[in-house]
């Protein structure tokens, strides 16, 4: 087998801080669970900075933890320039997010912004703001993802 760069994916909501760290995680953990570690690169980022180097919120790190997921030394950071050169694919949780990724994107890179829940599962879907809700929200959220992330790197041979 010829060594191949990995896919290299990044997971975009709006602060970094409830969505994409949990998605960041899940999706790392079904890469290494199917024995693909280093066919994919996962990161993410908010498309806003109020949240900069903190952790996740405690309700990501929580129903991470519930299925043995540690995303507890992820820091949230803001999306830069740089990043739609560096990620082949830059996936946002809902349309406001695919609008601003949209607004940033320098010429030429736009076609590697697409809706998470589309890419992944051919589903007209956000991944909505679990923040001002109850943890039923974010374990919905947990169980969409898993889904998606299962059948996003079933997308790759
Ligand atoms: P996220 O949720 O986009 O899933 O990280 C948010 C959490 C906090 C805020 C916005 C979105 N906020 O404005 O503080």
């Amino acid at each position: 087998m010829s060594a191949q760069s990995p896919v290299r994916i990044l997971i975009v909501c709006l602060g970094n801080i409830c969505r994409s760290p949990l998605a960041e995680g899940v999706l790392r953990a079904v890469v290494a669970e199917t024995g693909r570690t280093g066919q994919f690169e996962i990161d993410s980022a908010g498309t806003g900075g109020w949240h900069a180097g903190s952790p996740p919120d405690p309700r990501s790190v929580a129903v991470a933890a519930r299925n043995g997921i540690d995303i507890s030394a992820q820091r949230c950071r803001r999306i830069e320039a740089a990043d739609f050169e560096t990620f082949d694919l830059i996936l946002a949780m809902d349309r406001a997010n695919l609008d601003d990724l949209l607004a940033l994107a320098p010429d030429g890179l736009h076609a590697k912004v697409h809706m998470f829940l589309d890419y992944a599962l051919g589903q007209d879907a956000e991944i909505t703001d679990p923040y001002y809700g109850g943890a039923d929200g974010f374990d919905r959220a947990y169980r969409i993802i898993r889904e998606a992330s299962l059948s996003l790197i079933g997308r790759f041979a």
